[in-house]
């Protein structure tokens, strides 16, 4: 695994973001690039990002395929709080790609779990070139709650309490308007693609980024799977590493040439 340790948030997601448009620009297919994304605070500086360099015309997502790692259930695409809104008010509205290009899981699916077998099956069939992420403060990737397989595939998934504690910000800092449940691809899904790309910046993601690099591959971290990913990269700010040991950052520090 790579761990690339960046001063704060603000360099941390023009890393990404940078890491990103060069592995679309270099991408020759066969197929178009296909690139899985996430939502919430961690990835919105990458969003900025990418939409000032295609702006700036480094980078173009005309030949970009999407898919989000999640949706809640039970809101429709236009909640403001959606998964849906999220994307297209903070990233795809202001670049140029093809709305038959992104794929969301929607939340509103008469059969839910119907339609992530579907969504699966699509995602799946053409793989990924990037997987970019989040993590949650319990080391969730997607809505991948502790206790989930290594080998899940999208699905429905109950909420664990502490993550609708954690996302009760983005709705009126009322937990019970959090939905109980969301549709999320499974680890399975996010390990499969070429590589992964996970963020993690702030004091409330020490515990989960210690699991990541320094525990053991457990079901009670997701994140810790990362670590049988053949190409796995997390990029964190100085502020997440506070509980890795003064060796370990070091040690990742020195393999990406920057004395400590
Ligand atoms: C939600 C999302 C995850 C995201 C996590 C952390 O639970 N489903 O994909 O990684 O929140 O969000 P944030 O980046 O805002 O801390």
């Amino acid at each position: 695994m790579r761990l690339v340790i960046k001063k704060d948030y603000a360099e941390t997601t023009r890393w990404a973001a940078d890491y990103i448009v060069e592995k679309i620009n270099k991408f020759t297919g066969p197929g178009s690039f296909r690139l899985g994304l996430p939502t919430g605070s961690s990835p919105l500086g990458v969003y900025r990002e990418l939409i000032s360099m295609y702006k700036a015309g480094k980078v173009s997502f005309a030949d970009v395929v999407t898919y989000n790692m999640d949706e809640y259930l039970g809101l429709p695409a236009d909640h403001p709080q959606s998964y849906h809104r999220f994307m297209w008010d903070n990233f795809f509205s202001h670049v140029d790609i093809q709305k038959k290009n992104v794929h969301i899981l929607d939340g509103m699916a008469k059969d839910p779990d119907a339609e992530c077998e579907a969504y699966e099956k699509d995602a799946s069939a053409g793989g990924f070139q990037l997987f970019l992420g989040g993590v949650g403060q319990n080391g969730h990737i997607a809505f991948n709650e502790p206790g989930s397989s290594p080998c899940s595939r999208t699905r429905v998934i109950s909420l664990t309490a502490g993550t609708r504690i954690a996302n009760a910000r983005f709705f009126d800092g009322d937990m019970s308007k959090v939905p109980e449940k969301a549709l999320s691809v499974g680890m399975g899904t996010v390990l499969s693609a070429e590589e992964v790309l996970i963020i993690i910046t702030g004091y409330n993601k020490t515990k989960a980024l210690k699991a990541a690099v320094e525990g053991g591959v457990c079901q009670m971290w997701p994140i810790s799977f990362l670590q049988t990913h053949p190409r796995g990269i997390i990029v964190c700010d100085e502020e997440a590493t506070e509980e890795l040991k003064v060796g370990t950052v070091r040690h990742f520090r020195g393999i990406e040439g920057i004395s400590s």
